[in-house]
């Protein structure tokens, strides 16, 4: 069986969904995987990134992490997003580069890989739910087939119990939330070994 090629890409303003995106990394390597753990770009005017000390601090703490490429996602076999919560919705920074993919979606490229989302909200009930069905409509207009968690393991529950992907409060990423993730890399690396092997 062919190793599965996992693209874990991320977008974080403060460093929970950084955190989330590197748990994942990790996980689907232990699991067996070939992982490159990319970013997309910031969208924010410079001046408005350096106008927060915290947002500052994690743009620099991630700047060393390749840029996701329209290459990345013509490797990659599965795909682990992960974004914080907007209004509700996913950020728009990684709805930016989603927005570049047109070309490859229009040629096939995206279709037939497998796909997986987690997120991070200020709020226990803030919106996750809705930005990881957004990601999904989205992985749906792909033709990708989406592996959510449902509630296959004890660390769903443990951790919030969100069937559609893992979500954090924002800052309160735990050991809880490191097994749900880590189940959730897991169980995209299996099935994307299913389908592409
Ligand atoms: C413009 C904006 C909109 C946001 N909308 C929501 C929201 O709808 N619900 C919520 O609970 N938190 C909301 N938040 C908080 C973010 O979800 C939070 O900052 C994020 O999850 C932190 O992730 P990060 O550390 O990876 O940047 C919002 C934050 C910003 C800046």
């Amino acid at each position: 069986m062919a190793t599965p090629k996992i693209a874990i890409i991320f977008y974080s303003t403060y460093g929970t969904n950084h955190q989330i995106a590197a748990e994942a990394k990790r996980a689907a390597e232990e699991a067996g995987a070939e992982v490159r753990l990319l970013r997309v770009p910031e969208t924010a005017p410079k001046d408005v990134v350096e106008g927060q000390d915290a947002w500052k601090a994690q743009a620099e703490k991630s700047s060393d992490i390749p840029e996701v490429t329209h290459a990345d996602m013509e490797w990659a076999n599965g795909y682990f997003l992960s974004a914080p919560t907007r209004y509700g919705v996913v950020a728009s920074q990684m709805r930016a580069f989603i927005d570049t993919l047109g070309p490859l979606w229009m040629e096939g490229k995206l279709a037939n890989k497998t796909f997986t989302g987690t997120t991070s909200a200020q709020n226990v009930h803030g919106g996750q739910e809705t930005t990881l069905q957004s990601l999904y409509v989205t992985a749906m207009h792909w033709g990708a087939i989406i592996v959510a968690p449902g509630y296959t393991d004890p660390a769903l529950f443990e951790s919030g119990g969100n069937p559609y992907g893992y979500s954090a409060q924002a800052g309160q990423f735990d050991d809880k939330g490191k097994a749900a993730v880590a189940h959730q890399a897991k169980r995209l690396v299996e099935f994307t070994a299913k389908i592409a092997g």
